[in-house]
This record gives structure tokens, sequence and C-alpha cells, in this order.
């Protein structure tokens, strides 16, 4: 099957200026990505639909909650997702948060050659970084499990902090609000036709 770069009709609004780029991070992720093991190994489509489009919602989120001029952090980023694609498409400066050094490094590469100014890889402990700071996005794919997420909010008693995580999430789950924290699913297209859900935790 033909690798098609498609963007969903939710997306087109803010990626007009930057498909070049994405397309150049998808062909980075799927050569030195694969090869450094950032991630195993995946179809061109898997990698365009699940990595770059999914990634791409995080930042939809942002953009409907008008989040503009605030410091994003992806913990446990990984090979940049989400935050490399939600770096390209916007202006907010983004902290792509992982524990292991040698991923920085690949990271700070790609994003040296890429001239993406905007986007920082630091080495650093999530939980670290959760709990020192206050009015920023925090962006988790495959990281850290909703319910895990708000259990340590309570234990660290972060509920004055006015952050705002956005979750990748597996299931369908109904809206739910627990104690101080408001949470909203969103469920979306990555295609023609397979969805998936992101959860959006708020302070109340
Ligand atoms: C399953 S991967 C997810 C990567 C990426 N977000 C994605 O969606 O493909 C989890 C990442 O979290 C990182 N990690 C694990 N514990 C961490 C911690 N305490 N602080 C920062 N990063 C951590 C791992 O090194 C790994 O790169």
């Amino acid at each position: 099957m033909n690798f098609n770069p498609q963007i969903p009709e939710w997306g087109k609004e803010f990626t007009n200026n930057s498909q070049e780029e994405l397309i150049k991070y998808h062909s980075w992720i799927k050569n030195t990505g694969i090869k450094s093991g950032l991630i195993s190994p995946k179809s061109d489509q898997f990698i365009w639909d699940e990595f770059v489009i999914h990634s791409l919602y995080f930042y939809k989120i942002i953009f409907d909650l008008n989040l503009l001029n605030i410091d994003i952090y992806d913990l446990g980023t990984g090979g940049g997702i989400p935050g490399i694609p939600v770096g390209i498409v916007s202006n907010n400066t983004v902290n792509l948060i992982d524990i292991k050094q040698k991923r920085i490094f690949e990271l700070e590469r790609f994003l040296a050659t890429h001239k993406h100014n905007n986007i920082k890889a630091l080495k650093a402990d999530a939980e670290i970084i959760i709990q020192k700071q206050e009015n920023s996005i925090f962006l988790m794919r495959c990281y850290m499990p909703k319910n895990d997420l708000i259990k340590k909010l309570k234990k660290y008693m972060l509920n004055n902090k006015k952050n705002t995580f956005i979750v990748s999430s597996k299931a369908n789950n109904a809206d739910i609000n627990v104690e101080a924290f408001h949470v909203k699913q969103e469920k979306f297209l990555i295609n023609k036709d397979e969805y998936r859900f992101i959860d959006v935790i708020t302070v109340k």
C-alpha cells in the first residue's frame, strides 16, 4: 500500500505551513528512530497515523483551549512523540523530557539539524518536573495512565498549580470529575476510520 501523509479535517487549520517539516520528522523517526531503538519497526503509514497524526491532536486541544503562550512539557517523550509534531505546528516552547540520556542525544541531534529552536530536549525525571512547574501544559503519550497521574497529583497535593495535563487513553470512558480535577475525554479520527482517545485534566 502506498504511503499517504494524510491530514484529517480537524488538523488542516493549523498544519498548512508545516507539512514539509512533519514529513521530515516522519522520515527521521522511521530511519534513525528505528535504527537507534527510539521506536520499534513499524510501517510508514502506521508511523504517520499513530505517531504524527495522533501527536497533532494533542496540539488541537491546546489550540482550542487557546493556551498559546504557555510552556509545554512532553513527559516520557521517547522519540519525541507527541512533543516534536506539537513543536513543529506551534510557537509554544516545547520541552522534551526523558530519563534516558541516549534518547536525549538522538533528539538533540535531530533538533539541531532541523533548526527547531522552540523545541528543547532535557534529561530529567518527569516526576520532579510535575512537582516543580506551574502554569504549564504536560503531554503524556503512553507514559502514565490518567488514574495513576491523578493519584500522584493528590499525593503531592498538586491541585493548586494551574497546570493542564493532556494524556493519551486506551479506553472510551464517559467524562468523570475527580475531586479537585476536571477530566474531559476527546475522541478523534487518526485516519479515515480509526478513533483514538485523549483525556484532558485541569485543576478545577
Ligand atoms: C512507552 S515510552 C513512550 C514514548 C513516547 N511518549 C511515545 O508515545 O511513543 C515511555 C518513555 O518514558 C521514559 N521514562 C520512563 N520513566 C521516566 C521518568 N521517570 N521520567 C522521564 N521519562 C521517563 C522512557 O525512557 C521512555 O522513553
